[in-house]
């Protein structure tokens, strides 16, 4: 486990930022997971700024999102992740949109408990995620995966919890707004289908999460972020002190 504990956010985000670059420059063809929320917005801007100002070609890449809600409602499209990663970073790339990819693509058919093995065999068809960014929630989610996930899930439909939709409720008029439902990468997605992970944890709140996970010796379903505490090549990225 490799920590950087980076002495400001922006420091933390510019050590995320360049890493990727600089992934995405030696290996163009680089496969990627992508994650969302407030972690990721200056470092996708940050990437954005340097893939304009350095002619970074992106045509070849090929992305896979960790999470998606379902069924949000028409006046809060604009909080799906499909919509976030247009407006932070895709549209601001040359990237080919049919090497884009989200757990919803199969969307048809979505409920609660329901699996989608297609993705994570999209995922090992393109030779799996050479870099995965991870943020956390403060309950130890990655991705949507709630405590009590199980060490095998692989993709599928969860439930949010409460804490969750809280947390989530300051990008929507309420917390009545939130879906209640999403699509997530697995445990075992997460654990077996990547590479390389670099979680960033920004914020005190988010502290306890991060212990639980650098304290672990085994998987521990009430703090998802555990099933990393073995992973072979894992960059942890904070802006505090651990
Ligand atoms: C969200 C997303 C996660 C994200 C996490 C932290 O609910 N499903 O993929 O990493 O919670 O979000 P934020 O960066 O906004 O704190």
């Amino acid at each position: 486990m490799n920590k950087k504990i980076l002495d400001s956010k922006g420091s933390a985000v510019n050590y995320v930022s360049d890493l990727l670059i600089d992934a995405i420059k030696n290996n163009p063809s680089i496969v990627l997971g992508l994650a969302t929320g407030s972690t990721f917005e200056d470092v996708y801007a940050e990437m954005a700024r340097q893939i304009k100002n350095d002619k970074i070609d992106l045509s070849n890449v090929i992305t896979f999102n960790l999470d998606e809600y379902v069924d949000l409602d028409k006046k809060h499209q604009n909080q799906s992740y499909v919509y976030y990663m247009n407006e932070h970073f895709f549209k601001w790339t040359n990237i080919n949109r049919t090497n884009t990819h989200f757990p919803t693509d199969y969307e048809d058919d979505v409920a609660l408990g329901k699996e989608f093995p297609e993705y994570d065999e999209k995922i090992s068809i393109a030779g799996k995620i050479d870099i995965q960014i991870l943020g956390i929630g403060r309950n130890g989610h990655i991705g949507f995966n709630e405590p009590g996930s199980s060490l095998n899930s692989i993709t599928r439909c969860v439930k949010l919890t409460p804490s969750t939709i809280q947390a989530n409720s300051r990008f929507f008029d309420s917390a009545n707004d939130v879906p209640k439902l999403s699509v997530t990468m697995g445990i075992s997605t997460i654990a077996k289908l990547t590479n390389k992970i670099i979680l960033v944890v920004f914020g005190e709140e988010k502290r306890e999460a991060l212990q639980k996970l650098l304290d672990a010796k085994s998987y521990d379903a009430n703090w998802p972020c555990t099933i990393l505490y073995d992973y072979p090549d894992l960059t942890i990225v904070t802006d505090f002190k651990i």
